[in-house]
């Protein structure tokens, strides 16, 4: 079977939006959000920023009739603050002096023509995992990068993830001499195929993909 690619006018929407990730991994997060949305279950993003990744996610639940959640407070994680190596000046509300990321996330989705197929779920993603129930087909994990938020999140939303259903985490760094913000995801990686309950479907750059395929996290 081929593997899902998005068409030419998503990929360029994905391109043109600020963010952090590389075609390969774009493409690779793709094909495995379409292969999810065939579970018919909502697909879940954790760290939405400026809606880069979720503009793909949009485009394969739109293709499998789904809905995708994306869960970000907008004001940036650690290494995006004033001073730091990822911080971008254009995300700072002027009128309160802090990162407010959404502004730029709803015209990116706008100009995606992509608005109907994501709800934005704006808060921490603790405290919103903590009143979630329900299952999901696919969560990415992209949110903080250090050991407390990226767990936090493993522990927050692997939970959810059904049966045959993709847990994808960005960032993924083996070697700490690759890393750039830290190897947090690398550690819940391996956590999660330690568990017993995930089993890994594919590498490509920083962007691992595993399936459940036991229960529990
Ligand atoms: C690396 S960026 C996400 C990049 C995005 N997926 C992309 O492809 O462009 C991480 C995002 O996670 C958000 N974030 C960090 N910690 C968070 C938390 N505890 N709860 C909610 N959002 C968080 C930040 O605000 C930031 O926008």
């Amino acid at each position: 079977m081929p593997v899902p690619a998005p068409k030419p006018d998503i990929l360029a929407a994905f391109e043109a939006a600020k963010g952090f990730m590389p075609v390969d991994e774009g493409l690779a997060l793709y094909a495995a959000a379409v292969e999810a949305g065939r579970l018919g279950l909502p697909l879940l993003e954790v760290g939405t920023y400026c809606g880069r990744s979720t503009v793909l996610l949009a485009d394969a639940a739109r293709t499998a009739g789904v809905t995708v959640l994306t869960v970000d407070h907008h004001r940036g994680s650690e290494e995006q603050q004033p001073g730091w190596e990822y911080h971008d000046p254009e995300t700072v509300d002027p009128e309160i002096g802090l990162m407010d990321t959404l502004p730029t996330f709803r015209r990116t989705l706008f100009r995606a023509g992509l608005e109907e197929q994501v709800v934005a779920l704006v808060g921490r993603s603790p405290q919103i995992a903590a009143i979630w129930n329900s299952p999901l087909g696919f969560v990415f994990v992209d949110g903080g990068h250090t050991d407390e938020h990226a767990g936090a999140d493993y522990e927050g939303w692997a939970p959810h993830v059904a049966e045959g259903g993709l847990l994808v985490v960005h960032d993924v760094f083996p070697e700490p001499e690759d890393e750039f913000t830290g190897q947090a995801p690398y550690r819940v990686y391996l956590r999660a195929l330690g568990s017993g309950a995930f089993t890994e479907v594919s590498a490509t750059g920083s962007l691992r993909v595993l399936r459940r395929t036991g229960a529990g996290i």
